[in-house]
């Protein structure tokens, strides 16, 4: 017997979801055309009033505008008829360094779209996707929906929790960043510690590119570095400290990375690996944080390893368990998880 109420159900989540999905266009168009910003910082505002402060036309404003008060993006006043931004919504639209802005989760999301013309067929074919030959703008996505997790969490909590590494980072430390995709945790942690020399390594050329510019932006082109590599023959060594931010989990042959990092660190060196958060069991991830990552798994890590040798594909739901496997495979007989935040663990790694 076909349960109504439960029906019902459903039907309200499909409601949300699609909503969710038709806000993908909107929301990027409200930071293309720097609308989250002009709200923040001269509203609240009518249409008129915020057409003209906008610079943009009032009847596709308007539109917009009630899109985003029925999606609760931002705040409608019937008595005033004027919209803002509350303090939480700003922080999510309006402000770049905030730690909850959410605008590369959308542009992320639309890398995922943009890839699945290629990742469906790879689903009867059983290949890979190589990460250069993914949708265009997923490199910049990606640099600016791990940014504000960067900023907030690096240098005050990730690297503080690995045994020794401010002390020796500030003193002048030796750090590899590999698979540092456009640079953006080189460039905050060659920002914090001067006295550091910094490697970032990346096997995909253009962002290596996009990497060497965001450290002449950052004023730190003196202690980074950028070169083409991957992961498995990077040819630095006596690295104090080697990092891979949301990475391992897309190798293709995450335990031959694993053994390349020893060989690459000094005797006393650490491994740092940042990765998504999740429990060991599927049954752990089936939630809101699960779900987005395994959209991205399906239509970008996955791919991207199965297009490398070995194709390890860990996803990016891996686990701990997963992760310490072949972390250990790799030689490294000390692991455990030194911080987590609710998108992220922290791995710390010794010889
Ligand atoms: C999800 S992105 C993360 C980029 C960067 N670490 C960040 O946090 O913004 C994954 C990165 O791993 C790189 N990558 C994947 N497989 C690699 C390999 N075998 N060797 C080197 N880099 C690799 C990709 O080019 C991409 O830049």
């Amino acid at each position: 017997m076909l349960d109504e109420a439960k029906l019902n159900e459903f039907m309200g989540q499909m409601l949300t979801d699609l909503g969710g999905a038709g806000s993908i266009a909107m929301v990027r168009m409200g930071d293309n055309l720097g609308l989250y910003k002009t709200l923040h910082a001269k509203g609240p505002m009518t249409v008129e009033e915020f057409a003209a402060a906008a610079g943009v036309n009032q009847r596709y404003l308007r539109e917009w505008a009630s899109h985003q008060a029925a999606s609760k993006y931002l705040t409608y006043d019937a008595t005033t008829q004027k919209f803002s931004l509350t303090d939480e919504q700003a922080m999510v639209f309006a402000i770049d360094d905030s730690p909850f802005n959410m605008i590369g989760a959308f542009d992320a999301t639309v890398a995922f779209i943009g890839n699945q013309d290629k990742v469906e067929p790879a689903f009867k074919n059983g290949g890979g996707v190589s990460w250069g030959d993914q949708s265009t703008c997923l490199f910049c996505a990606t640099a600016r929906f791990f940014r504000p997790s960067y900023k907030a969490n690096l240098i005050d909590h990730w690297l503080p929790s690995l045994d020794g590494i401010i002390d020796k980072l500030q003193r002048g430390a030796k750090v590899a960043d590999v698979g540092c995709g456009h640079g953006v945790s080189t460039v905050i942690m060659a920002q914090a510690f001067p006295n550091s020399q910094f490697i970032g390594y990346d096997f995909h050329p253009s962002s290596i590119e996009h990497a060497q510019a965001n450290a002449r932006e950052g004023g730190v082109s003196a202690n980074t570095h950028f070169e083409v590599a991957t992961a498995k023959d990077y040819p630095g060594k006596d690295f104090d400290l080697v990092a891979f931010f949301d990475c391992l989990h897309d190798m293709g042959d995450p335990a031959g990375a694993a053994a390349h990092v020893r060989q690459s660190l000094k005797k006393e060196g650490t491994w740092m690996i940042t990765e998504p958060m999740a429990g060991d069991r599927l049954e752990d991830n089936l939630n809101p944080i699960g779900r987005l990552f395994y959209g991205g798994s399906t239509m970008v890590c996955v791919p991207t390893s199965l297009a490398q040798e070995v194709g390890a594909a860990l996803g990016g739901q891996a686990g701990e368990a997963k992760l310490r496997e072949v972390i250990t495979a790799g030689g490294f007989g000390r692991v455990r998880r030194a911080h987590e935040t609710p998108f992220n663990m922290v791995l710390e790694a010794r010889p």
